[in-house]
């Protein structure tokens, strides 16, 4: 058997022998042409510099960008043959850039390395995808504040355990998630102001000998500023991370927001209605109408999460500076960008559409002695009693009301005094879970006066 010979494990893929096995584990090509775009910026706000600072003439400096321009628009209307041999987007566009201009395209990589070029062109590409997802949490957020305004009085139950615990309301519950998803865009825009630095001219990893202007290249590319120590520059991978951690924090959010609808959109709860854009029928059984959307993004979570926990492994124990290693960094950070922005737009979509079922909420709302707590307090502030023996005195009306298979309102006065002689009329104007919510105006409370104020607070923040 010759080197060029079939290997018997791996079969045809690699029957060239090993230099095919090397090539294809070696290669970045088919997935970092997604940073094409960055690339060529970051080449092109590299070679004006170049010649602002003298090392090369502006006639090689302005073929070098026209050449560039002309290899962008190759790859965007996608007539550009990405080669497997030249490794990756940077030397595959620097290939095709010597085939269009010739000679001066060897002049571009001066002072540079594929190593800040790489750091340069990825911090780009998550840089977009930080726009991108801040974009994608304001259209939620804003849906949100619609389904909240529409029904911020609209009564329903608030659980604990999954187990009716006091009555809320309807906007409380949607602005609970304005407050999360809130978060997660405060994260998205801390990452954002935190990366923002220039890793280009950071060369190899020690710096250049060349005169360059890195606040130059940093300042064309829309960075704050260059990034201040070279061997850092080359080998961090933060902003990756940090990005992946945000992601993962939200998808966890959209998550549970997602369980929340599968639920309340079943037969047993009926909370809502989802649309039937973001639903589909079952091929067998005519009358089910299934949640697939919510179910998906339920699910996205978990390869997001994933991603998070791959590149902190690959990062994990390198030595400084660049290893490659690090080029396993990008595929699960596009696959979790590609599923957040798309898990984003679905819950937007879904959220918009959906019409929540008032009726069931309130009926809900009512059952399952959900005003026990407002009882207890009663007695309390009317009677002066200590809490500790008001939730007994409740606890035994509770147990009084569920033998005769009634709410808490439909006791009359009598089982009430059969219980606690004091009890007088009055009570009855707690017991009812408009009277509950409407009492609960403490800030941040489930108020319609509380919740009406936090959705201007909102409105005004997002002006
Ligand atoms: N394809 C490489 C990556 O994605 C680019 C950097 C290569 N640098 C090197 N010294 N081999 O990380």
């Amino acid at each position: 058997m010759t080197d060029k010979t079939a290997n018997q494990m791996w079969g045809g893929r690699f029957a060239a022998g090993p230099d095919a096995i090397m090539e294809a584990i070696n290669a970045s090509i088919g997935f970092d042409r997604r940073m094409a775009a960055q690339d060529i910026a970051g080449s092109r706000a590299h070679a004006a510099m170049l010649a602002a600072t003298g090392v090369i003439s502006d006639s090689d400096a302005e073929a070098i960008g026209e050449g560039l321009l002309t290899v962008l628009s190759e790859i965007e209307a996608g007539d550009f043959e990405f080669s497997t041999a030249l490794e990756d987007i940077h030397m595959n566009v620097e290939a095709r850039l010597k085939d269009l201009i010739g000679a001066p395209a060897g002049r571009l990589h001066t002072g540079r390395s594929r190593n800040d070029q790489v750091a340069t062109d990825f911090r780009l590409w998550v840089r977009d995808q930080l726009d991108t997802a801040e974009g994608g949490l304001l259209a939620l957020i804003r849906a949100l504040l619609g389904q909240a305004e529409a029904g911020a009085d609209w009564v329903m139950p608030g659980f604990t355990h999954l187990q009716t615990a006091q009555p809320v309301t309807w906007g409380h519950h949607m602005m609970a998630y304005v407050e999360m998803f809130g978060r997660d865009l405060s994260r998205m825009r801390d990452a954002r102001a935190r990366m923002n630095e220039s890793p280009l001219g950071a060369a190899a990893l020690a710096g250049t000998s060349f005169p360059i202007d890195r606040e130059m290249t940093a300042k064309a590319l829309g960075f704050d500023r260059p990034a201040a120590n070279s061997l850092d520059a080359v080998s961090d991978r933060d902003f990756a991370l940090e990005f992946l951690g945000a992601a993962s924090i939200c998808a966890m959010h959209l998550s549970r927001m997602a369980e929340e609808l599968v639920i309340w959109s079943s037969a047993q709860f009926r909370f809502v209605a989802l649309s039937d854009r973001f639903s589909t029928g079952s091929s067998i059984m005519p009358q089910k109408k299934n949640p697939d959307a919510a179910e998906l993004i339920r699910a996205k979570v978990g390869r997001i999460f994933g991603a998070n926990t791959a590149l902190m492994m690959v990062m994990k124990g390198l030595p400084l500076t660049y290893s490659k290693d690090m080029q396993e960094d990008k595929e699960q950070v596009f696959d979790a960008a590609d599923n957040l922005m798309l898990a984003l737009a679905a819950m937007e979509g879904m959220v918009r559409d959906m019409s929540a079922n008032r009726d069931s909420l309130a009926a809900a709302a009512g059952s399952g002695f959900s005003t026990a707590t407002d009882l207890a307090d009663w007695l309390v502030r009317v009677l002066g009693m200590p809490f500790r023996d008001a939730h007994h005195v409740t606890g035994s009306l509770v147990a009084l009301a569920e033998g005769r298979g009634c709410d808490l309102p439909d006791l009359t006065l009598d089982d009430m005094q059969s219980v606690h002689a004091e009890i007088t009329d009055d009570v009855f104007t707690v017991l009812g879970v408009e009277n509950s919510v409407n009492s609960r105006m403490s800030y941040g409370g489930t108020a319609p006066a509380q919740v009406r104020a936090q959705i201007e607070r909102w409105k005004s923040l997002l002006e």
